[in-house]
């Protein structure tokens, strides 16, 4: 009966709408619900306020990552009514130190944010953000995600792809099978024929696991003269690396054409030779007239 009074009255459905609002608000400030992307080398910021905007100023917060192997968080900020990890204070993770940082003019309005600078790999995951002493105390769960670029990393990280290796198998009656063949990576990659143009080619494969590492082998079938590559991607760990191969067919698919290029190319030498050759003999031997 009252909810139906409500209704019938604005100020009090107003006041169910801001009261949903921002309960909306708050879960949304709460939940696991707080995402942010960032570029690998780029700084982050990751979120943390208090709707009540109370001044913290006073009070202690404790910023950690989740999801380590052991179950164990990694510290990575502490404020504690001044004392912090840019002033003296212990116990800061060995991978955030010299890079994290509050913002002290915001503290007075509830915002206990921070800014992590030249984002790594390693720093993707979850992080908490803690007020263990506020009645109640409360808990901000932020999601951050660093966006790799794709590049060689060869000797960056273990475990990368090597460059993959490349061969010519001459089993098609009008055009070529190219194979390509990834031994031992991990994480699994993703193998990839392109053309110059960059379209992917279709393509088949297999793969294998041995030891934790993938064995990966694809094949395409091409019939135009064309380079080639070979791409191997692990998205994870942002690593790409490629090979690549020239293809010549003629005007009719043939098995040897690069073969059979070189033997012409070789005749146009040795033809290009002898006509230089008669020519300066008969340069030579009409001056040998004139001089008599
Ligand atoms: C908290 O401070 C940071 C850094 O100045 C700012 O980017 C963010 O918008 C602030 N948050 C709120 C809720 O004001
Ligand atoms: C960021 O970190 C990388 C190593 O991960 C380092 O090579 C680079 O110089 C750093 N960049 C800045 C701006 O500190
Ligand atoms: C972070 O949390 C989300 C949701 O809570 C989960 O799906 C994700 O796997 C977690 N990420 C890591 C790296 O633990």
């Amino acid at each position: 009966m009252s909810g139906f009074k409500l209704l019938r009255t604005p100020p009090g459905s107003l006041v169910v709408f801001v009261c949903l609002l921002m309960s909306v608000v708050e879960n949304l400030h709460k939940g696991p619900g707080v995402k942010v992307l960032v570029k690998e080398h780029d700084d982050a910021i990751l979120p943390c306020s208090l709707s009540t905007r109370e001044n913290l100023e006073g009070i202690l917060f404790d910023w950690r990552k989740n999801g380590q192997k052991n179950g164990q968080k990694k510290e990575v900020f502490l404020y504690d009514a001044g004392d912090h990890y840019n002033n003296g204070h212990q116990g800061q993770d060995e991978q955030f130190k010299g890079r994290v940082s509050h913002f002290q003019d915001q503290l007075m309005n509830g915002n206990a944010s921070i800014k992590i600078q030249n984002m790594t790999m390693a720093d993707s995951g979850n992080y908490s953000c803690d007020f263990p002493h506020l009645q109640p105390s409360q808990t901000f769960n932020i999601e951050l995600v660093v966006e790799l670029t794709l590049k060689d990393r060869s000797g960056e990280i273990p475990g990368t792809c090597p460059e993959p290796y490349i061969k010519t198998l001459n089993d098609m009656k009008d055009g070529l099978l190219l194979q390509c063949e990834v031994r031992g990576a991990s994480p699994k990659p993703k193998v990839q024929w392109q053309d110059s143009a960059g379209n992917i080619l279709p393509s088949e494969g297999k793969c294998s696991e041995r030891g934790g590492l993938y064995y990966v082998t694809r094949w395409t079938a091409v019939t135009k003269t064309d380079q080639y590559r070979c791409v191997v991607t692990q998205e994870e760990i942002g690593h790409q690396i490629d090979a690549e191969t020239f293809v010549p067919f003629c005007e009719k698919p043939c098995e040897d054409c690069s073969a059979k290029n070189l033997i012409g190319g070789f005749y146009g030498f040795i033809i290009g030779v002898v006509v230089l050759a008669v020519a300066k003999a008969l340069l030579v031997a009409t001056k040998h007239f004139r001089a008599n």
